[in-house]
């Protein structure tokens, strides 16, 4: 049976470094953030979530398109990290940080900004199709859902990011309106709803 992964994994993963995955440092994960910041098909959002944002480094980049963000994870070490760096950043006031994990209720209200980013693959099939049916619940009309993930296995994870992306493509209700792909990782890009492009956006198809 493939059972979900337990926070001591992620726990102990942060006990050994405060960046596990070299967030901070490394040219793969700001080529990767610029490649997902510059996919978003509007320049601003009123209210996006980021489940599973480890030390805020994606947060903070979200939330300077973004109204507000609301950013959660299991770990508090890494929440403790992400806190420091909105209060460094100037961010704050736009970012709210919790402790909570992808299985739990989501927070309520609706989004217009999804970003489910090298954390899907953590979970089983099942709840990986309890949590996609949620994000899409969640999800105002025309907001986009964006899906970034590692590809290459790891035996340590239920899924692969392969299998994760085949799951969210499955949905009913979204459209996907761009995808990035290399021999790493992928990101694709979905709107609720049909909407239009982002050149018809400002009149120019
Ligand atoms: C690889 S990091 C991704 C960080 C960020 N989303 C990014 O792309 O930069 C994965 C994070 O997901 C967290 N995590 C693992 N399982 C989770 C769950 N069930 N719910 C919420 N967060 C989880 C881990 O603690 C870790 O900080």
């Amino acid at each position: 049976m493939v059972s979900a992964m337990d926070p001591g994994y992620f726990e102990s993963m942060y006990a050994e470094s405060a960046d596990p995955w070299g967030f901070d440092d490394r040219w793969y994960e700001r080529r990767k953030y610029a490649l997902t910041l510059a996919a978003l098909p509007r320049p601003h959002y009123r209210r996006a979530f980021e489940p599973g944002c480890s030390i805020g480094v994606l947060t903070a980049q979200l939330a300077e398109r973004c109204d507000r963000v609301v950013a959660t994870d299991v770990v508090p070490r890494a929440l403790a990290s992400a806190r420091d760096r909105m209060q460094r950043e100037g961010l704050a006031d736009r970012v709210e940080l919790g402790r909570a994990s992808l299985l739990d209720p989501w927070p309520a209200g609706a989004f217009d900004l999804v970003v489910l980013s090298e954390v899907l693959y953590y979970l089983t099939p099942a709840d990986l199709g309890t949590v996609l049916a949620r994000a899409v619940d969640s999800l105002e009309e025309g907001g986009s859902l964006v899906a970034v993930h590692w590809q290459h296995p790891v035996p340590e994870y239920p899924q692969t990011g392969r299998a994760v992306h085949d799951s969210v493509a499955a949905l009913d209700g979204l459209q996907r309106v761009g995808s990035y792909r290399d021999a790493d990782f992928h990101l694709d890009v979905y709107t609720r709803g049909a909407t239009p492009s982002v050149a018809a956006a400002e009149g120019l198809s």
